[in-house]
């Protein structure tokens, strides 16, 4: 087993992507906290784990309010004593061009979508210096923080700051012995903030497959083993090879 004996934090993991890096890690032997605002949810995936005899529990919060973070942080610590091991996985998505976005729209997804992953990153990371044994953080970014596309205008931008969160992450907890990648989906399971697949969502990569929660999950478990322990600051793309592909051709 290749987490044995540690402490996990994965965000947004009611469901989907979040959900099968739960099962994975609980099942490579990590104690996980199960992170959601969706308390069901939350709570659903951590009895799952139970009754596959790994060791969960379910914790209630929200990512973009710092008191909800801090709490969160307190309690894992009060229960199991340390964090090993954050993946910064929640986050929503906007369908709005700038054109038609309000303020309002636009601060609420960048409050959950990059100021959540650098508050739980933040008070996750302070732990993890206070213990003087380092740890490993990944932040799920996403295509969409690397292209333009016609819709999502704060999504894209939300997870543009992700990646570059990331590498300013990597660089200065690197010296704690904190190592800090990000992975990089494309259209894995259902949508961002939809909990039914959709068969018709056209998908193009080098697979000729649908990526699914189970991908991310493994290549999650792979950036925080020792498996990757001279990978630092990256941004792993799992996305089937559909960011190399040129629209048009060459
Ligand atoms: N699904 C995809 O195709 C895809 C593609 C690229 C990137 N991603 C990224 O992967 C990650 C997971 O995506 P998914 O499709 O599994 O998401 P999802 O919408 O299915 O699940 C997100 C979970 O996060 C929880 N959540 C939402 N806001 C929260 C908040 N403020 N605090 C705490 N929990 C909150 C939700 O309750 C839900 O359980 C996200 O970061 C997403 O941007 C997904």
């Amino acid at each position: 087993m290749k987490l044995e004996g540690l402490v996990a934090i994965i965000t947004g993991a009611g469901r989907n992507i979040g959900e099968d890096t739960a099962m994975l890690f609980a099942a490579e032997g990590a104690k996980v906290a199960v992170v959601d605002m969706d308390q069901v949810a939350g709570d659903r995936v951590a009895a799952q784990i139970s009754a596959a005899g790994g060791v969960a529990c379910g914790f209630v919060a929200n990512v973009a309010i710092e008191a909800d973070v801090q709490q969160l942080i307190q309690n894992i610590v009060a229960k199991w004593g340390r964090v090993d091991i954050l993946i910064n996985n929640a986050a929503i998505t906007d369908n709005k061009t700038i054109l038609d976005i309000s303020k309002e729209e636009w601060d609420k997804v960048l409050a959950v979508t990059l100021t959540g992953p650098f508050l739980v990153a933040k008070y996750a990371a302070i732990q993890m210096v206070a213990q003087g044994w380092g740890g490993k953080i990944v932040n799920v970014a996403s295509t969409s923080g690397f292209f333009g596309r016609p819709r999502a205008i704060a999504y894209t931008a939300a997870k543009g700051g992700v990646v570059n969160l990331t590498r300013s992450m990597a660089v200065q907890l690197g010296p704690h012995n904190i190592r800090v990648n990000c992975v990089v989906p494309n259209k894995i399971g259902s949508p961002v903030g939809k909990q039914e697949f959709d068969p018709s969502r056209p998908v193009l990569n080098l697979r000729g497959r649908t990526g699914v929660p189970a991908d991310m999950a493994k290549a999650l478990l792979f950036l925080v083993s020792d498996d990757s322990d001279f990978v630092v600051g990256n941004a792993l793309f799992v996305d089937g090879g559909t960011s190399v592909i040129l629209p048009g051709g060459a």
